[in-house]
């Protein structure tokens, strides 16, 4: 009983690669020693060999003025070109890039030669609609080949996109509308969730009803067929310009630092920060782990990653990385369960995927529904199994081991951030041996420590704060419109040291195990949310008069959003049932900034617990909202008060 109750608590179980997996596998010893050796000469010769570049650079890092890093920036390069035409070129142009399957089931296999020419076609529409290097485009668009397609156009004529995920609300995107000053919207009439056609383009409208007035155009792909208001001379549809445009297209070369996208995640406050990526040394790092975390042999596998191109998952593992790469994917555009509850194991079953790569909540919640559903479908094509978003509890690695991958292929979890463009501690399968729960070690020619809160480093298995030592080349190279707020976020604490704003330890192996955000910021079903910004949605409902937020763990999502609320005086009296206040403020977040944002749970409460100097002390609402007992009230200004809400609460 004893050592059951070991196993449970402290993970030791261990997997040594099977020698025929080492045998093949794409990483070996010679890239962590080169790394170590050289980790700038590394960088630089992954660079020249992963990539095609119109003007060679001959500088690998500029850290002169920290934190601002600039990357082999006297190179040139067209990052299109890259994920493209340079395949094309070299004769796989017939190779599959993307099947991709409709939630209803229609699909399509494009080649390489036909989202070459189609991304052609598109740069030459935006080039007509007066898009230039360096203005934004705002893309806000189902899983459908349209985004892929938007996206690799604005990369090819050195315009920055901003995605923005389909599920957020129209305030949501008009605020990084208006943020980016974006002149173009693409987007649909509408896409398929769970069964029906949701509405796109009307949100689009009333989005940029509410902006400063930046958008002159509006392309919209038809995939839904419902009807969309129209405003004649700004809207226009894709396949009237784009399967009209000309499929000739001469890309030029962009320095390095070139800006590629923007994309916006959630902060400490109210205000989501435009996360800014470059050029060369993002594709650097992403056609890099793209190829050795996910051991990629291009000739023969079928990768498929799960996430939606609104999330940095989706676009350094669904666009960049497999493209650039020369992959062939799978893109779905729906949702797991729809039409019924084994449509991702059909799909791997259908193209015979060997690479998966998603998030544990997926996986948690396969688990809930039962193994007798992929255990339907043939699942043997699969070889390596990827894990990415937030913490991966061992029991749920060792199902996805067992049920999906058959007991005996590699499940690489992989820990990076929106920040850090791509993977950053991962296992190298067929060289690392594989831990149950720990992201591992940093990949090759990244540096990352574990640092107490003066800055002084963690040995052995206390915990700490992550920390990345070193510049590294798809680094964030700041926030859209804010350079001091990047260097306060990130830079403040450890001076040239990256704070990652999550917690880890590393054990006697020297594996780091994460345990979860510091700040802030909560990771709903592998998603990043912000107190603050769900605080700042329902203080501004009519009925609020203070809000409390905190991210409470959840068996299946990782965390979930807990609302405290106390209603003002006027409205308390004339709502009898606290129910109903409760689920008209759910409804609220989600209308205001997306479905993810909606509340698990809205408790209306009397009172919410402060210290003398009024700060609200969320951890002791956690406790409540996670059924612990209350931890240490003493800096409370009433120290009964945790009593009085914990009776609400019940
Ligand atoms: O807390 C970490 C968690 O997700 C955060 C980054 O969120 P986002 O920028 O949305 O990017 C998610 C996809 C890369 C991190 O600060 N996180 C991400 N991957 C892991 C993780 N936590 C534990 N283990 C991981 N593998």
């Amino acid at each position: 009983m004893t050592v059951q109750i070991d196993h449970a608590l402290e993970e030791i179980r261990r997997f040594r690669p099977s020698p025929e997996f080492a045998a093949q596998a794409v990483a070996d010893e010679h890239l962590a020693e080169a790394a170590r050796t050289d980790r700038l000469g590394f960088w630089a010769d992954q660079a020249r060999e992963l990539l095609d570049w119109e003007k060679p650079f001959t500088r690998t890092l500029d850290w002169s003025n920290p934190p601002f890093a600039k990357w082999f920036d006297d190179g040139e390069l067209n990052v299109a070109v890259n994920c493209l035409d340079r395949h094309v070129a070299a004769g796989l142009g017939d190779r599959v890039a993307i099947h991709w399957e409709g939630e209803p089931g229609d699909s399509r296999d494009i080649t390489y030669a036909e989202l070459t020419a189609e991304v052609k076609q598109a740069a030459n529409v935006l080039t007509e609609l007066g898009v230039g290097e360096g203005d934004r485009v705002a893309i806000y668009l189902p899983m459908i080949p349209e985004a892929i397609v938007s996206m690799l156009a604005v990369a090819r004529i050195g315009a920055i996109h901003s995605v923005v995920f389909g599920g957020f609300s129209a305030d949501s995107l008009a605020s990084r509308i208006d943020d980016a000053e974006a002149s173009l919207v693409i987007t649909a009439d509408g896409g398929y969730r769970k069964g029906k056609v949701f509405p796109l383009k009307p949100t689009v409208d009333e989005a940029i009803a509410k902006t400063a007035g930046s958008v002159q155009h509006v392309l919209v792909v038809r995939r839904g067929e419902n009807e969309v208001p129209w405003t004649d001379g700004r809207d226009l549809w894709w396949h009237e310009t784009v399967a009209d445009a000309s499929a000739q297209h001469e890309a030029q070369g962009f320095t390095a630092e070139h800006p590629l996208f923007i994309l916006y995640t959630s902060g400490t406050t109210g205000k989501p920060k435009g996360i800014l990526h470059t050029s060369g040394g993002y594709l650097t790092q992403v056609a890099f782990t793209h190829k050795n975390v996910f051991d990629l042999h291009p000739e023969t596998d079928v990768y498929w990653c799960t996430a939606d191109v609104g999330w940095i998952t989706g676009h350094s593992y669904v666009v960049y990385g497999p493209l650039a790469n020369g992959a062939t994917q799978v893109v779905y555009e729906g949702t797991p369960d729809t039409p019924h509850p084994g449509r991702w194991w059909e799909i791997v079953e259908k193209y015979k995927v060997s690479i998966l790569y998603t998030a544990p909540t997926a996986i948690r919640s396969f688990m809930k529904l039962g193994r007798q559903i992929p255990q339907a479908f043939n699942l043997r094509s699969l070889r390596l199994l990827g894990s990415v978003g937030e913490p991966i509890n061992p029991e749920a690695w060792i199902w996805y081991r067992h049920v999906i991958g058959g007991g005996s292929i590699p499940v690489v979890d992989t820990w990076w951030q929106t920040e850090t463009g791509a993977i950053m501690i991962s296992a190298l399968p067929g060289i690392t041996d594989l831990k149950p729960g720990s992201a591992q070690v940093p990949i090759p020619g990244i540096s990352v420590d574990i640092l107490s809160d003066d800055g002084t480093p963690v040995e052995g298995e206390g915990g700490g704060l992550l920390v990345v030592t070193e510049p590294w080349p798809s680094m964030l190279r700041g926030i859209w419109g804010d350079p001091e707020r990047f260097k306060e976020t990130y830079w403040e604490k450890f001076g040239d040291k990256y704070f990652a704003g999550d917690g880890a330890r590393r054990d006697e192996d020297g594996d780091i195990w994460l345990l979860g955000r510091v700040d802030d910021v909560m990771n709903v079903s592998g998603h990043r949310l912000s107190t603050a910004e769900i605080e700042s949605s329902l203080v501004a409902h009519p009925w609020t008069a203070e809000a409390a937020v905190v991210g409470a763990s959840d068996e299946t999502t990782g965390q979930a959003v807990v609302a405290f609320v106390i209603l003002k005086a006027s409205q308390a009296e004339r709502i009898n049932d606290p129910a109903e206040a409760s689920e008209e403020l759910r409804r609220h977040v989600s209308a205001q900034i997306g479905a993810i944002a909606r509340p698990r749970q809205v408790f209306i409460v009397n009172e919410l617990p402060k210290t003398r100097s009024g700060k609200i002390m969320r951890r002791l609402l956690r406790d409540l909202a996670e059924g612990r007992e209350i931890g240490d009230t003493t800096t409370l200004a009433d120290t009964s008060i945790m009593q009085v809400i914990s009776a609400q609460v019940r």
